[in-house]
């Protein structure tokens, strides 16, 4: 397999970790032991990218529309996003992970908004990559949200209008202070964004493979990760042109 090259990574990799279900459904297995299984896949994920240098790494692990699933499903996940942060903080530790979350943390039931408390407050020193669970998260919520606490901060006169940018727009959001992903992974086959970060994945490279995210591995990491450093970003540009500018 051909090397990945060090200086070209993404900066910031978000991934739509999707097919748990599918998963154990293959193995004639409930689906939570697919979401089990998906666990590992994570542990995975982020120690490997850590190492290779990622700085931002954004998961998509519990979507806001995800709640009207089944009761038992729902709190099965609760169950186990709760051990998986909690479990977690060590190896966070010795990765120099910091940990972050992105949604309505209101919606997460107390105990689970505890773990989150307790593992942002012991990475907060890391240096490391920044690991950003989405939960409870949807994109277009997380706009409307930013519009009206602009708004509000508009009418008390915290902001004025005329200021009012794209950069200033971006910091109401959750994400603020994120750079936007330079790469989009989905895994299970399904090409769709499910309301995963709209307004971030303006010029974001999207990358879809058929594998189930509990059998993503290194190596289909590295795979999408070669395929994101062989394409050209262009931005609106002509190729002629960024050959000129690097
Ligand atoms: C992704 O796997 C995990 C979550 C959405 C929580 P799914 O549970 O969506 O698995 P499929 O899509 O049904 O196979
Ligand atoms: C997207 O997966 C959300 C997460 C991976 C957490 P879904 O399985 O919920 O997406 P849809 O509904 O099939 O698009
Ligand atoms: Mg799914």
């Amino acid at each position: 397999m051909n090397r990945l090259k060090p200086d070209k990574m993404p900066r910031h990799l978000a991934i739509i970790m999707d097919g748990n279900g599918r998963w154990a459904k293959q193995r004639m297995l409930q689906r939570i032991v697919g979401h089990q299984k998906g666990v590992e896949a994570v542990r995975a994920t982020v120690e490997e990218c850590s190492r290779l240098g990622i700085g931002f790494l954004t998961l998509f692990a519990f979507s806001a529309e995800n709640w009207l699933r089944p009761k038992t499903e729902v709190q099965a996940l609760m169950a186990l996003l709760k051990k998986y942060i909690r479990s977690e903080v060590p190896r966070m530790m010795r990765n120099n992970v910091r940990f972050g979350v992105i949604g309505n943390r209101e919606d997460l039931p107390a105990s689970v908004n505890r773990e989150i408390d307790d593992a942002i407050a012991r990475t907060a020193g890391n240096t490391g990559m920044l690991l950003t669970l989405a939960l409870s998260y949807g994109s277009r919520q997380e706009i409307a949200r930013a519009a009206v606490r602009l708004a509000a901060d508009a009418v008390a006169g915290t902001v004025d209008l005329a200021t009012v940018s794209e950069e200033l727009f971006n910091s109401y959001l959750f994400t603020g202070g994120i750079p936007d992903p330079d790469l989009l992974i989905r895994t299970s086959g399904e090409m769709r964004i499910s309301n995963f970060l709209l307004w971030q994945l303006a010029y974001t490279e999207l990358y879809f493979t058929d594998v189930n995210w509990p059998e993503f591995d290194r190596t289909e990491l590295h795979k999408a990760l070669k395929d994101y450093q062989e394409r050209e970003r262009r931005f609106g540009l002509t190729s002629d042109q960024l050959r000129v500018c690097r």
